[in-house]
């Protein structure tokens, strides 16, 4: 029986960098479920640049997690495709750089759905299907541990899903399954397309590192916590030294 991957927003960033890590280890018989959420044409470079005996072992899915009816089609088509999870990866998020004071309710909603509410019970749905010792990881934020970002909306998701990281290991704990975070500073993704180079400099003179991080430095460590037997509960922080410097 192979080993079962679920990651989602995996064909982009962070994602496509902790999925190619996951392969990159794979064996044959491994499959690796990857969500994405709108860009198909994204989702296809992804695959077509795998190597071609690795291509066979993904299994792409378009899955909109800012819904809760479309996440539901998307387990019960998991579900008719395997009958066990190893790791399952929450990692799709969203934000916004609107300021506090133009928010709409309906904005508002929509990132709190994409990224804490769908994946609770996007996990409440798979979670019979984790088998024992698997592991769950979710892509935090250090944007939730520090409320230095200038999106309010997705500091307090970020946050909430590292409360949440530690509130879910009682919930495993029955089946020995870990439950941890990443919580990422500003890592180089196309995330940050829009960015100035003002907004590099400024942001870098933060950092004691004087730079983003990349997507294969986060990648490697998402691999070792996924690949780690003790480590539950814990939010892990990959940021380069922000504000330490
Ligand atoms: N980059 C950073 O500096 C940084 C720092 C801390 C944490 N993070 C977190 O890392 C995660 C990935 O971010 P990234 O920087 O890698 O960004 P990215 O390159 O823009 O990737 C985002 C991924 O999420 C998917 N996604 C977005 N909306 C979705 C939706 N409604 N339904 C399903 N999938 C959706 C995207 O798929 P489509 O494009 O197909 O919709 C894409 O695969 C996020 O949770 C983010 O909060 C990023």
């Amino acid at each position: 029986m192979g080993k079962v991957t679920v990651i989602t927003g995996g064909t982009s960033g962070i994602g496509r960098g902790i999925a190619e890590r996951i392969l990159k280890d794979s064996g044959a018989e491994d499959r690796i479920f990857v969500t994405y959420g709108h860009d198909q044409k994204k989702a296809e470079e992804f695959l077509n640049d795998l190597p071609g005996e690795k291509r066979s072992q993904v299994i792409l899915m378009k899955a909109d997690m800012s819904s809760y009816e479309e996440m539901l089609k998307f387990v019960a088509k998991l579900k008719a495709q395997t009958d066990h999870i190893d790791w399952l990866v929450s990692n799709a998020g969203v934000s916004t750089y609107e300021k506090y004071e133009n928010y709409t309710f309906e904005e508002w909603t929509s990132i709190v759905n994409t990224n804490l509410s769908v994946p609770v019970f996007m996990i409440q749905e798979l979670r019979p299907m984790l088998v024992k010792g698997g592991s769950v990881l979710f892509t935090g934020s250090y944007a939730g541990q520090q409320a230095y970002s200038s999106s309010l909306v997705y500091g307090v998701t970020k946050a909430a899903i590292h409360f949440l990281t530690k509130s879910l290991v009682k919930e495993f704990e029955p089946k020995g399954i870990t439950v941890n975070a990443i919580a990422p500073g500003f890592i180089e993704t196309p995330w940050h397309q829009a960015r100035t180079q003002e907004s590099y400099d400024r942001i870098n003179k933060k950092i004691a590192l004087h730079r983003f991080g990349t997507v294969e430095e986060v990648a490697d460590m998402a691999f070792a916590v996924l690949s780690n037997g003790y480590m539950n509960g814990s939010v892990v922080d990959i940021h380069g030294g922000y504000d330490y410097y």
